[in-house]
């Protein structure tokens, strides 16, 4: 296992590309059964959940290729295997995608259920209940999601993928792409809008399917007969993106971050404009202005509620958990997706951060100073959230179990010492 030791107290500058979006490549892979054709996602990231989703998709049979440059190419065999079990699907929850497509293409999944999560129990009903208003036959079995597709396949309907918090991301993903093969039309009320689910509809009209709506909650698919290979470039990572920005703001450094879509960021923009944060925007590129940090200018406590797309995003909602750690005044950040993702409250409060959690707010007191402590990852975007606080904590800080950092961000190590950020991986002895 490895560790990353960040020393604090480095103000950032330079500029940072952002690389392929982690949480838009994974469907587009998953898309890639309902085809025998070749699909080919020149810049797909190179994170651990790639690898993992790579790995799922070729436990069904198809041939996966990653090419010196990061990009992948994947094709799916005329005769696809139904079965993902636990091995691969348990370490990543974004595998639940293979259900649409591989329902759509066999008439029949079996994958097994993705199990708990950190933060939250993260059910998967809506995707079911999407499935069955297609006309599959779907049943728990032996930790098993087992869907059937009726008699000469799945029919288009009319249905709602809404929950108690909104739209869900991957159940829209899912969806999707099962009515592309579906026969007639589907029209999918309470949508996800996120651009991940955008990108990955624009992927399938690229592969030959009929979509309209995308990027609005009504969506409306007239089923095709079959679909064919693509080369696509998904967008680029905003919450990569927004992490660097933060990471910017939180050294009071100018940090452009370069190839990204702004107006995926609006949200963020807005809200470190409101913490006094100085910010420029182009249409591909958005940079922190250097500011004095720790003086007059110090940033202002400002608070964030998450939401669904064009909302403030939940997985920048640690990353500026810390930022409020140093602002000056109180701040209340509530969580509207995941009530019970605060896995970094502990940990930012071991580097002296004053933190409290009152069921799914959060109430930060920012202080002068924080200082470098060992602290445990234990989620993706936490872990982020920690090693921007090790950015500006006092002395050194050690990051364990970054293997959940690489599932999202491509050798963060590697990105941020370019900017004059004092942080290298290691090995971690203490193997926790
Ligand atoms: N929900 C249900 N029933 C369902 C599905 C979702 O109640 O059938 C609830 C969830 O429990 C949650 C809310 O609806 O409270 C939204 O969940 P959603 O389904 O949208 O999440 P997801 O699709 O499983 C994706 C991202 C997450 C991101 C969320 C929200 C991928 C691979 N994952 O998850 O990304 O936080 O959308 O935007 O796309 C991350 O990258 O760190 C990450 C966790």
């Amino acid at each position: 296992m490895d560790k990353l030791v960040v020393e604090g107290g480095h103000r950032l500058e330079g500029s940072v590309g952002i690389r392929g979006a982690k949480n838009a490549v994974l469907p587009v892979l998953a898309s890639a059964l309902l085809t025998e054709e070749p699909l080919h996602v020149p810049n797909a990231p190179r994170l651990s959940d790639v690898r993992t989703m790579l790995s799922v998709l070729q436990e069904l049979g198809c041939a996966t290729e990653r090419e010196e440059s990061g990009a992948v190419r994947v094709q799916a065999p005329a005769e696809l295997d139904h079965t993902a079990g636990w091995e691969h699907v348990r370490r990543m929850r974004g595998s639940v995608c293979i259900l649409g497509p591989l329902l759509a293409r066999t008439g029949q999944a079996r994958v097994s259920l993705p199990g708990g999560c950190v933060f939250g129990v993260r059910p998967i009903d809506a995707h079911l209940r999407g499935f069955e208003a297609l006309g599959a036959k779907v049943r728990i079995e032996h930790g098993f999601v087992v869907a059937e597709a009726p008699e000469g396949g799945l029919r288009g309907s009319e249905l709602f993928l809404g929950t108690a918090f909104g739209s869900t991301v991957l159940g829209t993903a899912n969806v999707l792409m099962a009515a592309t093969l579906a026969k007639g039309r589907t029209v999918i009320h309470g949508a996800a809008c996120e651009p991940e689910v955008e990108d990955l509809g624009r992927c399938l009209i690229a592969m030959g399917a009929n979509i309209e709506g995308l990027g609005s909650p009504r969506i409306v698919v007239e089923g095709v007969e079959r679909l064919g290979g693509a080369t696509w470039n998904v967008i680029p990572d905003r919450i990569e993106a927004g992490t660097y920005l933060i990471a910017g703001a939180m050294t009071g450094g100018r940090v452009r971050v370069e190839g990204c879509r702004s107006d995926h960021l609006s949200v963020l923009v807005e809200r470190l404009r409101d913490a006094r944060v100085p910010v420029e925007v182009g249409p591909d590129w958005i940079e922190s202005q250097a500011y004095d940090v720790r003086g007059a200018e110090r940033p202002r406590a400002t608070d964030v509620t998450t939401h669904a797309y064009p909302g403030f995003p939940t997985d920048l909602q640690a990353q500026w958990m810390a930022l409020m750690t140093m602002a000056d005044g109180i701040s209340v950040i509530t969580e509207r997706i995941y009530p019970d993702r605060y896995m970094h409250l502990p940990e930012l409060a071991r580097l002296g951060a004053e933190v409290r959690r009152q069921e799914s707010t959060a109430i930060v007191r920012g202080s002068e100073r924080l200082s470098g402590a060992p602290v445990t990852a234990s989620d993706l975007r936490a872990s982020a959230a920690l090693v921007l606080a090790g950015l500006v904590a006092d002395g050194e800080t050690n990051v364990h179990r970054v293997y959940h950092i690489d599932r999202g961000y491509e050798r963060i190590e590697e990105r941020l010492e370019p900017l004059g950020a004092v942080i290298r991986r290691e090995k971690d002895e203490e193997g926790v």
